[in-house]
């Protein structure tokens, strides 16, 4: 069998404690050969990276192997693959990089549905360096982001173009290789968010157009560090605030101090990892993942279209719209009752939903309920099963 849930839970220790996880979209748990080889970093011989000695050649190679592993997750150039402690701080490093050549006058665009680590940064880095922030709206009725509105929101002055792959609140998976046509012919970069959509399906970054690609590996059962994939020729076009005595080349110039070697073993694990949840899939390393993650895909998609039906069906409970076809997360509210009530209740019984705004903060704005407590979460993974699927159901219906 292409995916076998049974034989892919086993992998996740952390399942035999027996909570019901519906909280992949906030960090999904760790597969077990993820924890052993960053175990095995944190017990054996490694060094700080020199090529003098074994152990400074094996934290090399560690840090090489957790750039190709990336690579081949989401169909980048290995050598323009930077890592940093959260995709937040990547942000951060690549918005300060990138301003540094923005002129009063010049735009960036932004949307409502992204996450605030593809907002604010953008939105500070702008105010200051006088540039101004323009909004793409999101459609309140439907979830979707209409991507004709770029075409007005762009011109020759802009300099980029953030966007979300998918939406961590409601899953929308906008048309970002439809942004990026437009962003490119104005001549503006393209920094995508792929935190909630790259743990979903396969990802290929050319074919998004995306020129930066960030991505975080707790939520793809990895540990909490994160990537962001460019082409080299960009990050090496790109200034940004260093140490004088660290190395000028991209892309180890972005990567700020000593990196985290046992977390990036553990990088590789997760993508090796990933790369066997289909374990009858042929090819390459790239092939095998592609594979895996839409077999995945097809799994999570049944289980998710059964929670929705099963929630829509539910009195009382009010799902905010979300188009289909996205990544397979829900957020509702149970009439009556604050959020964060309705997610302590669950979690009472051993069901870990998330409750608030997730920090896709001008998106509840939007909605008019970030100050009412925003709404649950819950988000469907490729260890979700049926039985987890009713015991939600059962327990929200219990509330409502
Ligand atoms: C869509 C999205 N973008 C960005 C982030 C921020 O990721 P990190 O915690 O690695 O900074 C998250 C985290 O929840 C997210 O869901």
């Amino acid at each position: 069998m292409a995916f076998d849930v049974e034989r892919v839970r086993a992998e996740y220790p952390a399942l035999d404690e027996g909570f019901v996880h519906f909280d992949g979209a906030a960090g999904t748990l760790v597969a077990e050969p993820v924890a052993r080889a960053v175990a095995s970093v944190l017990r054996g011989a490694v060094a700080n990276r020199t090529t003098a000695f074994a152990p400074g050649r094996r934290a090399l190679r560690i840090l090489a192997d957790a750039r190709a592993a990336v690579a081949d997750l989401v169909g980048a150039d290995p050598d323009g693959v930077v890592f940093g402690p959260s995709a937040t701080a990547l942000t951060y490093t690549v918005a300060r990089s990138l301003a540094r050549t923005w002129r009063p006058g010049d735009n960036v665009v932004v949307s409502r549905l992204d996450h605030d680590a593809n907002v604010r940064p953008w939105v500070q880095l702008a105010g200051q360096h006088g540039v101004q922030v323009r909004w793409a709206e999101f459609d309140p009725q439907t979830g979707a982001l209409p991507i004709g509105q770029y075409g007005e929101l762009v011109d020759d002055r802009t300099r980029l173009v953030a966007v979300t792959a998918a939406s961590n609140a409601i899953g929308t998976r906008p048309d970002v290789a439809a942004v990026a046509a437009t962003a490119h012919a104005a001549g503006a970069l393209v920094y995508v968010d792929g935190v909630h959509a790259t743990p979903h399906l396969p990802t290929d970054v050319t074919a998004l157009g995306a020129d930066f690609y960030v991505t975080s590996a707790y939520k793809w059962s990895g540990p909490h560090i994160a990537a962001c994939a460019a082409a080299p020729q960009l990050w090496a076009g790109t200034a940004t605030d260093k140490l004088l005595p660290s190395p000028d080349e991209a892309p180890e110039r972005f990567e700020l101090g000593t990196p985290s070697f046992e977390q990036l073993a553990g990088v590789t694990a997760a993508v090796e990892f990933l790369a066997t949840l289909d374990d009858t899939a042929p090819g390459t390393r790239r092939e095998r993942v592609t594979a895996s993650l839409a077999a995945a895909h097809r799994y999570d998609t049944r289980l998710f279209q059964t929670l929705l039906e099963g929630l829509r069906s539910t009195p009382g409970v009010r799902i905010l719209p979300a188009p289909e076809g996205g990544a397979p997360t829900v957020s509702f509210r149970v009439a009556g009752q604050h959020p964060a009530e309705t997610s302590a209740a669950l979690g009472e019984k051993g069901i870990c939903v998330f409750a608030g705004d997730y920090y896709a903060y001008e998106y509840f704005q939007t909605m008019g309920l970030r100050d009412s407590g925003g709404a649950v979460r819950a988000s469907v993974y490729h260890y979700t099963t049926d039985d987890d699927v009713t015991r939600l159901l059962e327990a929200v219906a219990a509330q409502a």
